[in-house]
């Protein structure tokens, strides 16, 4: 499916050469990684007119202001005026990053986002948040600042690793589970034992998730309301991933958020707004694809510790997402230290 882009929209093609025309006057950069260079740049090099690359590091610990630093200096170095345009080809990392440097240097130049992994195209790339993260903090400098264009193209998927490939998907059903019992049915129906490229249409999939996506952040693009509810699974997730991550077995993201999506779909069971069934078919579907995790004991209570430390909290109850029903989801919901140790148990 190819379609036709307008400034600031998003959507899936194939890139091709045309594409870039628009660009033309303007000086090109290209902000990429070393994987990104080798399996995304390389193979559309071709492709693109007259442009200057810059490489950095893959991978999260890089997403700082000392990256920044060297972004601004090699735009600077190539004299990048305000006309120029920074095309960002790669993960969230990249986009994020990118993004931030493009909407800060001179004031603000023109950047396009070519997202290359699953989260990336269903999720980071929509929505116009972009940042870096600050001394532990992760995205604690950043600005809303809307992309020209999102290319989205569904073949970079083939070279993603199959790990990363399952965790971008978690975003997929967390879509599904806020906002779409028909496509959530779907998948559920497939009986999948796991996700790899040949599992799905990935341009349908893709194309389902960013227009949920987009319909929720256009409707409250700087998250005074509604836009919070794409924080499903994200306030117990979010504390399993913090919490793995200063151990040798560190969760990718959706992994974890596949974990907190089962414990958040717990307390909407619990809180009598779906039904039994409801919250077994998603633990159901999240475990054969994610695994049982068995999160001991012992670990629990520090988890929850980390829950609340990332949400603006009174006391001992913090404010999280719950579903209502399948493909439906409500926010500002008050739970407690001892609800979020409890659906950590029950999602075992
Ligand atoms: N702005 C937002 O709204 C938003 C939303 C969700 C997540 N994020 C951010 O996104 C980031 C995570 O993004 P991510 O999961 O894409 O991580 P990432 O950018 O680190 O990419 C994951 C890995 O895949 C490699 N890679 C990328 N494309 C590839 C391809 N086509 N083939 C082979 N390898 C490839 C990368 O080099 C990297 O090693 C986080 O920093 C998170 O904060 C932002
Ligand atoms: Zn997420």
């Amino acid at each position: 499916m190819t379609n036709q882009l307008t400034s600031n929209t998003v959507g899936i093609v194939k890139i091709e050469e045309q594409i870039f025309e628009k660009f033309s006057g303007q000086k090109i950069f290209i902000l990429v990684d070393e994987n990104t260079y080798l399996h995304c740049y390389l193979p559309i090099q071709k492709l693109l007119p007259t442009h200057q690359v810059i490489q950095i590091s893959a991978g999260e610990i890089y997403k700082n202001l000392e990256t920044c630093q060297y972004i601004w200096q090699q735009l600077t170095v190539y004299q990048a005026d305000r006309k120029s345009v920074l095309i960002n080809l790669g993960g969230g990392v990249i986009g994020d990053m990118g993004g931030f440097c493009a909407a800060t240097y001179k004031r603000g130049i023109d950047f396009v986002q070519i997202p290359s992994t699953l989260l990336a195209q269903v999720d980071a790339s929509v929505g116009g948040k972009v940042g870096i993260d600050f001394q532990h903090f992760k995205n604690h400098i950043g600005v809303f600042a809307l992309p020209k264009a999102v290319y989205i193209d569904t073949q970079f998927l083939k070279t993603l690793p199959n790990r990363e490939l399952r965790s971008g998907f978690a975003e997929v059903l967390k879509h599904c589970l806020i906002a779409d019992k028909g496509m959530w049915e779907k998948i559920y129906s497939q009986n999948l034992q796991n996700i790899t490229i040949n599992s799905l249409d990935w341009n349908e999939v893709v194309q389902h998730s960013i227009t949920i996506k987009q319909n929720i952040t256009n409707q409250d693009p700087h998250e005074k309301g509604l836009r919070k509810i794409l924080n499903f699974g994200h306030t117990i997730g979010h504390a399993i991933e913090s919490f793995y991550l200063q151990t040798d077995k560190p969760f990718l993201h959706g992994e974890a958020i596949a974990i907190g999506m089962i414990a958040e779909s717990y307390l909407s069971y619990k809180n009598n707004l779906i039904s039994k069934l409801d919250f077994e078919q998603i633990k159901k579907l999240l475990q054969q694809l994610y695994g049982q995790q068995s999160i001991e004991n012992p670990y629990i209570a520090e988890i929850v510790e980390f829950a609340l430390q990332d949400k603006k909290n009174e006391q001992n109850t913090i404010l999280t997402c719950l579903l209502n029903k399948i493909g439906n989801c409500i926010y500002n919901q008050a739970i407690t230290k001892i609800e979020i140790a409890e659906a950590l148990r029950a999602s075992n």
